[in-house]
């Protein structure tokens, strides 16, 4: 059975009903996201940005002096990625791009894009699941591996399965490669609330693309008029949390199923969850997965860091 249909079917017979937020880019999705990274309200593409900005000879002397690897766990659209190339191809180092992604049109969008603006740029994409691109890259190579895994990504692990995720990663690198992580930072909750429910209604579209995605590849029949867009932050856990509440008692049908769901009014169907951490939370799960922090850099507001875990 097709995943997405598995994931949903299960995700909405649940007691506390979900969907599951990687199921957000689709095409549509991407383009809305691409939006999103350009609101005002939403802080995180441009402090990341500008961490890479201020710092991008700091964060270059930390990478293997000699031969390495430059992995990248979903690129994108490599807007944050290009200030590090640029350095390091100013510098003359020596390495080889890998971009990972599971879309081999991003990747190609992504060759085509870096080709024009670094010609000397040794580029080689991955059109993979991540762990089996890295199983990949460390037969293919005994060169240290530097991974980037940006945008906090990582945030989208609710705090029950991040270690999972990490145990993982951490199984999948070697003694001495790098890990460059970046992650959003816990800050005053309103600018995070703000961020997750901008005012032009882009993070709602966001949301509900999600539903239009079900109506139309599993047959689904969600009025999107029957609900809304609503977002919480907790500060302790640090857990910016999306759900999609139900205005109306409502009886869903998912064709490609063959099965009905009732939702109730206000009853909530939670759709993503960015999480945020502080300096000590990283530090904590750095160490319970094997790895050192060997730096932290920072925007000039310290909203977002991008740190160099070390593998031990
Ligand atoms: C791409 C997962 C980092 O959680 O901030 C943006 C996705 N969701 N606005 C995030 C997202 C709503 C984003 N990540």
């Amino acid at each position: 059975m097709n995943s997405f249909l598995n994931d949903t079917v299960q995700g909405l017979r649940a007691a506390d009903k979900y969907l599951l937020s990687k199921y957000f880019y689709d095409e549509a999705g991407d383009r809305l996201f691409q939006q999103i990274m350009n609101l005002e309200e939403y802080y995180l593409s441009r402090a990341e940005r500008e961490v890479f900005e201020l710092n991008r000879k700091a964060i270059c002397d930390h990478f293997p002096s000699e031969g390495f690897r430059l992995a990248e766990l979903g690129a994108g659209d490599g807007v944050k990625t290009l200030v590090l190339l640029e350095e390091l191809i100013k510098q003359k180092r020596n390495f080889t791009y890998n971009p990972i992604d599971i879309s081999g049109n991003a990747l190609d969008l992504l060759a085509a894009n870096l080709k024009a603006k670094l010609p000397d740029l040794a580029f080689e994409g991955m059109e993979a699941e991540y762990f089996e691109a890295l199983q990949k890259l460390s037969t293919q190579t005994d060169q240290p591996l530097v991974l980037l895994f940006l945008g906090s990504n990582i945030g989208n692990f609710r705090r029950d399965n991040v270690d999972v995720f990490m145990d993982k990663l951490s199984s999948s690198l070697r003694r001495g490669d790098q890990l460059l992580i970046g992650v959003d930072l816990k800050k005053n909750p309103n600018l995070i609330l703000g961020a997750y429910n901008d005012s032009r209604g882009v993070t709602a579209a966001f949301n509900f693309n999600i539903l239009k995605r079900i109506n139309r590849e599993l047959d689904g029949n969600f009025d999107l008029s029957k609900f809304r867009h609503y977002n919480t932050y907790d500060p302790h856990t640090g857990e910016s949390r999306s759900f999609l509440i139900s205005l109306a008692d409502q009886e869903i049908h998912l064709g490609a199923a063959q099965e009905s769901f009732t939702i109730n009014a206000f009853e909530a169907i939670h759709t993503e969850t960015s999480r945020k951490y502080s300096k000590a939370d990283l530090k904590d799960l750095a160490e319970k997965h094997g790895f050192k922090v060997s730096a932290d850099f920072r925007d000039g507001s310290n909203l977002f860091t991008d740190q160099i875990w070390e593998r031990l």
